[in-house]
């Protein structure tokens, strides 16, 4: 049984999901999307009429919360209590407010232990924005991806418009900008690069070419 445990992080819309699914693939172990984790708690919070800036209403919602990630032919599936959630968090309310969520230290704690949980005794690929600083701390190896601000918007509404979305461009720039600056100045366990960390910048490559880098890359290590 393959072991090895692969950290992914990076800002958003860095293409983390799509490449580490495919990398999961090729390797033949499990991936964990922790951002989906993370949109599903928001989700949630927001049916509940719960207010985003309430840490301690949003821990205790969270405790009361099944949260599963399943696999299935039509990928990786969120069940959130029973029911399946995974078109509903990658809707623009969720994706706007989702770091107002994950700033907060005791619901990153609990997401953490279950993020750990997951993983015991398996190999895995996971991709976040503290895998590698706080998740998985001894992962083999990992993976720190950068792309432009411009180039992940690029994608993103290249992505919108093929789904047959409304999409616009320069407000897409804007709300990875904010995104990433919450993420990237929050208190506990900010976006940051580990020092072990290798850096993929994919401004200028397609997913094959990142993931074969990254593959590369773990044959090395391994
Ligand atoms: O990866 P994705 O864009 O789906 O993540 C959504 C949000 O969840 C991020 O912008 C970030 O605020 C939060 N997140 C996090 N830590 C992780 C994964 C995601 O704070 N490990």
């Amino acid at each position: 049984m393959n072991t090895m445990t692969i950290a992914i992080d990076g800002p958003a819309a860095a293409g983390k999901s799509t490449v580490a699914k495919k990398v999961a693939e090729k390797l033949s172990i499990i991936y964990v999307d922790t951002g989906a984790m993370y949109r599903a708690l928001t989700w949630k919070a927001i049916q509940s009429n719960i207010n985003l800036e309430d840490e301690q209403a949003l821990t205790t919602l969270l405790e009361k919360t099944d949260l599963e990630l399943v696999q299935s032919d039509h990928g990786q599936r969120v069940i959130l209590d029973d029911t399946d959630v995974s078109d509903d968090i990658r809707t623009h309310e969720v994706t706007n407010q989702v770091s107002i969520v994950a700033k907060h230290k005791s619901v990153r704690e609990e997401m953490v232990k279950r993020q750990q949980d997951l993983v015991k005794k398996q190999g895995v690929v996971m991709d976040g924005r503290d895998i590698g600083t706080h998740v998985l701390p001894d992962a083999e190896v990992k993976i720190f991806m950068v792309a432009s601000v411009a180039e992940r918007a690029e994608r993103r509404h290249k992505e919108n418009l093929e789904k047959g979305y409304d999409s616009d461009l320069e407000q897409l720039k804007e709300e990875i900008r904010r995104r990433d600056e919450i993420d990237s100045n929050r208190e506990t366990a900010p976006l940051v690069k580990a020092e072990d960390a290798i850096e993929v910048d994919t401004t200028s490559l397609n997913i094959e070419q990142v993931v074969s880098k990254i593959i590369e890359i773990i044959e090395e290590k391994g």
